[in-house]
């Protein structure tokens, strides 16, 4: 057993400025890769503010979409070279924070095409990254993961590279502005994390002691989903609760509900948290009944019907498609790196069941 997380993480107000004699000094000229509405909350200015006074110079990239594409990565590594960054700072949630990881890859490895991106068994360098997240979902921060849109295959992967961030700069301010439904998706996220690190093959004792202190965290703010207003102190709960279940996945990997969502977010457009949360009851439904009852417990839920009707609430029914089920049915079923993590024998009845729970 081991614990290996070579991120810095300060989780605390205005880190981004009180450590910014730290982490900005990790280059001379950084490449900030944001997106189009990421950055709107005083994230970006704070980034800014602390590379001028630390003397840094930097650039910004601020068209990161969601999902990114492979194409878009080595169109900003393209960037980051030509203008020599030596670093990366990742500003907003999961597709800024993992396309800065894929970018840091590329500026590092400029030599490569796109194929190395996935290429397995290569070990690589990347240039130093900072994350900064603006969402409570995706705890890139304090992974080394990094997952991308293959418009080639049609589905979202993570990349067999494995990019741990220099630092993880976490400030609960940057979620007040953000809009409610986000809010939702990527707190569920979380919840997905937490779930799928839980009841995992991989999972270790240091792992199950982020995820069950983990779930009472997100649990104590988790009301803040179904109200219609929240404060600093919740937003700072429930991204706290997104690092600690980055931290846990880090060492464990997402499982079934991961796996199957990605069809779901290519396919039809779903977002990312809002998909896992489908199959979360059924993925749920399938541990033992100790396991069940521990981590229903761990949530604040007396029982499966409570914590079903509570997702159902926030993120509404799956919309019925065989078809797609099938697909993602299928696909699971010959993806080893999902099926690996699961720690029983999965079947296809099984991931059907999963699925049709979510309707
Ligand atoms: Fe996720």
């Amino acid at each position: 057993m081991y614990f290996y997380l070579p991120t810095k993480i300060y989780s605390e107000r205005d880190c981004v400025k009180k450590y910014g004699a730290e982490w900005a000094s990790l280059g001379r000229r950084a490449l900030i890769v944001t997106g189009k509405s990421s950055a709107r909350n005083g994230s970006l200015s704070d980034v800014t503010d602390a590379l001028k006074e630390q003397g840094a110079d930097y650039f910004v990239f601020d068209e990161i979409e969601e999902n990114p594409s492979i194409e878009l990565v080595m169109r900003v590594r393209d960037l980051g070279v030509r203008e020599q960054a030596d670093f990366v700072i990742g500003i907003g949630g999961g597709s800024p924070m993992d396309a800065a990881k894929a970018v840091a890859l590329m500026i590092a490895q400029k030599d490569k095409g796109a194929d190395f991106l996935y290429q397995k068994g290569e070990k690589a360098s990347a240039l130093p990254v900072v994350e900064v997240p603006t969402t409570c979902g995706t705890g890139s921060e304090a992974t080394p993961y990094a997952i991308l849109t293959i418009h080639e295959q049609r589905i979202k992967a993570s990349l067999p590279h494995k990019v741990y961030p220099a630092y993880a700069l976490v400030d609960g301010k940057y979620l007040m502005d953000l809009p409610r439904q986000i809010l939702v998706n990527t707190a569920v996220d979380t919840l997905g994390h937490f779930i799928e690190s839980y009841i995992n093959a991989q999972a270790t004792d240091f792992s199950h002691m982020l995820c069950e202190y983990g779930m009472g965290v997100w649990s104590s703010a988790k009301n803040v989903l179904i109200g219609a207003s929240r404060t600093p102190e919740e937003c700072d709960t429930l991204l706290f609760a997104s690092t600690l279940a980055g931290m846990a996945i880090s060492h464990t990997g997402t499982s079934l509900p991961h796996g199957l969502s990605y069809y779901f977010t290519y396919e039809k457009g779903v977002p990312h948290g809002k998909a896992v949360g489908y199959f979360l009851p059924g993925y749920l439904s399938m541990a033992g009944p100790l396991v069940r009852k521990k981590v229903l417990g761990l949530i604040g839920f007396p029982d499966m019907q409570y914590f079903s009707a509570f997702l159902h609430n926030l993120i509404g029914p799956m919309e019925a498609d065989d078809e797609l089920v099938t697909k993602a049915v299928k696909g699971i079923m010959a993806n080893e790196s999902k099926l690996r993590n699961v720690p029983y024998e999965v079947t296809e009845a099984m991931l059907y069941q999963i699925c049709n729970m979510a309707y």
